[in-house]
C-alpha cells in the first residue's frame, strides 16, 4: 500500500557530493581515479567512503561509514600507507575498513553501494554478515 521509495526495493539513500549534488557513478569514477576513497554524504547524512576498485572501472559493492567506532571522529584515509588512520586516538583501520589497532573496538560501518536508473549512486542499508569478520553487522 505504500508507493515504492525512490530508488526501488529496498530503499536507499542517493550518495550527495560536497556541494549536496547527486553523486552520478560514472563522474565518479572519472574524477576520482583507481583505488581513491572519498567521501559522500551518505545513510543518515553519515560521511561515507565511495571506493573506486584497482581497476579504475567500477565502484566497490561497498561504502563505508567514515565514523570511528572509538569516539566518532571521522577517519581520514591515508592513500600513502593505505589504511584509515583516525587522528583523534590513533585507531587504524585497512583499506576494507576492518579495525586493524585500537583503541576502536569494531570495524567501520558497511553500507551497499548501487547505481540507480539515471547513473546515480545508491546507498543502502547493510543488513548481512560483514565480510570482513563474518559477524552479524554490529550498526544495524
Ligand atoms: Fe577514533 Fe578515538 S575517535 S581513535
Amino acid at each position: 500500500l505504500y508507493p515504492p521509495s525512490k530508488g526501488g526495493a529496498g530503499g536507499g539513500v542517493i550518495a550527495k557530493d560536497a556541494l549536496g549534488n547527486n553523486v552520478l557513478k560514472a563522474d565518479w569514477i572519472k574524477t576520482q581515479g583507481k583505488g581513491a576513497r572519498k567521501l559522500v554524504q551518505g545513510l543518515k547524512g553519515d560521511a561515507t567512503y565511495l571506493i573506486v576498485n584497482d581497476a579504475g572501472d567500477d565502484l566497490e559493492s561497498y561504502g563505508l561509514n567514515a565514523v570511528c567506532t572509538h569516539l566518532g571522529c571521522v577517519v581520514p584515509w591515508n592513500a600513502a600507507e593505505k589504511k584509515f588512520k583516525c587522528p583523534c586516538h590513533g585507531s587504524q583501520y585497512d583499506k576494507t575498513g576492518k579495525v586493524v589497532r585500537g583503541p576502536a573496538p569494531l570495524s567501520l560501518a558497511l553500507a551497499h553501494v548501487e547505481e540507480g536508473g539515471s547513473g546515480e549512486v545508491l546507498l543502502k542499508t547493510w543488513t548481512e554478515t560483514d565480510f570482513r569478520t563474518n559477524l552479524a553487522p554490529w550498526w544495524k
